[in-house]
């Protein structure tokens, strides 16, 4: 099938390489396909390291954007993306989720008149000035096929879209998780594990523009992770890590500090938490469906579901020091809920097939 359209994938940032490891395999059992890393992140602890352990082949493409401002850094992604493509004139780009990658891409493929098609489409939050808001709502003005991980999304983009096919193909991110549970679960020890962390402990992670750039919340928050009854475990983002350093914020002696995990070891880590702290989008599902209790750092979220089901329990950074630890109580209060609201883990097939049927439409 080698002679069929090309398909181009861009991917860039940590949670995309992860996504891309099941979608990359699922569409090169039908097209060729041009795999495309904008190298947005770029430290090996970030990204790396997902490479290898996901046994993602190397990028057919490197576009080297690394760190910037979001205008700079969506700029240098739309620029070198656009020359790539212009050279390669894939049948269509595929992008996934809400990064400065994900825009860049979408909008030097739209401007050739390359079709797009948004993987992780649909999904907002109320606060329309985030960057991923309006990485998500720019790109899906924009897409021709819009893979949508839940009902909801479904609906929304049903609202907003008279123009483009909308597909509800659940969650890539759930592949993922069912593809690697077996190894993440056989995992002996964290070797960046601190030792006196014993079996209750809080697994956080803490990387959004919103706290990271707001030392005030970061400190109040940092507090109130060392006020729980139990440890925490936090692995933190370069850019956290920068700015404890740079903010001199005081951290607790309940608080251990570690690097960014390899995904295998971040699941390990969820799977083995009493509770989940985070401001990721990506491990507040991650733990919805390892049926681990998550207290999401934030005043919203985009996934709806696992708050309305009770597995995930909002705390608005610059409210943490009052309402931190009441939300960890409630949320170890409830241990078991639905896990299907983003599809069944069969998310990649359904992508394929979408896109299979939407090439062959006359109009695209
Ligand atoms: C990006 C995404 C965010 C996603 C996150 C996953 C955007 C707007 N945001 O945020 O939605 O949840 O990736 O991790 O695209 N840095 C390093 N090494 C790296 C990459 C970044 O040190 O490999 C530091 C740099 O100081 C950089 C900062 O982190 O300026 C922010 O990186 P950037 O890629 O702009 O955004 P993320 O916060 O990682």
């Amino acid at each position: 099938m080698q002679d069929s359209p090309t398909l181009s994938v861009f991917f860039g940032t940590r949670p995309q390489v992860v996504k891309a490891s099941r979608l990359l395999d699922a569409l090169r059992k039908r097209w060729s396909v041009l795999a495309v890393d904008t190298g947005q992140h770029y430290d090996y602890r970030l990204h790396g390291t997902l490479y290898d352990q996901l046994g993602i082949a190397p990028p057919d493409a490197f576009l080297e954007v690394g760190s910037g401002a979001h205008a700079e850094q969506t700029a240098a992604i739309l620029t070198r993306a656009a020359a790539l493509l212009a050279d390669h004139r894939p049948a269509a780009a595929i992008v996934i989720g809400d990064t400065n990658s994900t825009t860049g891409a979408a909008l030097a493929a739209v401007k050739l008149r390359i079709p797009v098609v948004h993987v992780e489409a649909g999904l907002r939050s109320t606060d329309a000035l985030m960057p991923e808001e309006i990485n998500r709502r720019l790109v899906d003005a924009v897409a021709g096929l819009l893979c949508a991980p839940s009902a909801a999304a479904f609906d929304v983009l049903q609202r907003e879209r008279t123009d483009a096919v909308i597909v509800n193909t659940g969650d890539i991110a759930r592949d993922v998780l069912v593809h690697n549970i077996a190894r993440a679960s056989s995992l002996a020890g964290h070797p960046d594990w601190p030792a006196d962390v014993g079996d209750r402990f809080a697994f956080s992670t803490i990387h959004r523009a919103e706290l990271t750039g707001n030392p005030a919340a970061l400190q109040g928050v940092l507090s109130a992770l060392g006020a729980l009854e139990f440890p925490v475990v936090l692995a933190a983002h370069p850019r956290t890590q920068q700015v404890l350093r740079e903010h001199d914020i005081r951290v607790p002696s309940s608080v251990h500090v570690v690097p960014p995990l390899g995904y295998l070891e971040a699941v390990a880590a969820v799977q083995s938490a009493t509770v989940v702290i985070t401001d990721s989008g990506g491990l507040q599902r991650e733990a919805y469906w390892l049926g681990i209790p998550c207290v999401t750092l934030r005043a919203e979220t985009e996934w709806h579901e696992t708050v309305a089901l009770g597995a995930n329990h909002l705390v608005a950074p610059e409210t943490a020091s009052e309402s931190l630890a009441p939300a960890v109580a409630a949320a170890l209060s409830n241990r078991g809920w639905d896990r299907d609201a983003y599809g069944n883990g069969h998310a990649a097939e359904r992508i394929v097939a979408a896109i299979g049927e939407w090439l062959e439409r006359p109009t695209r």
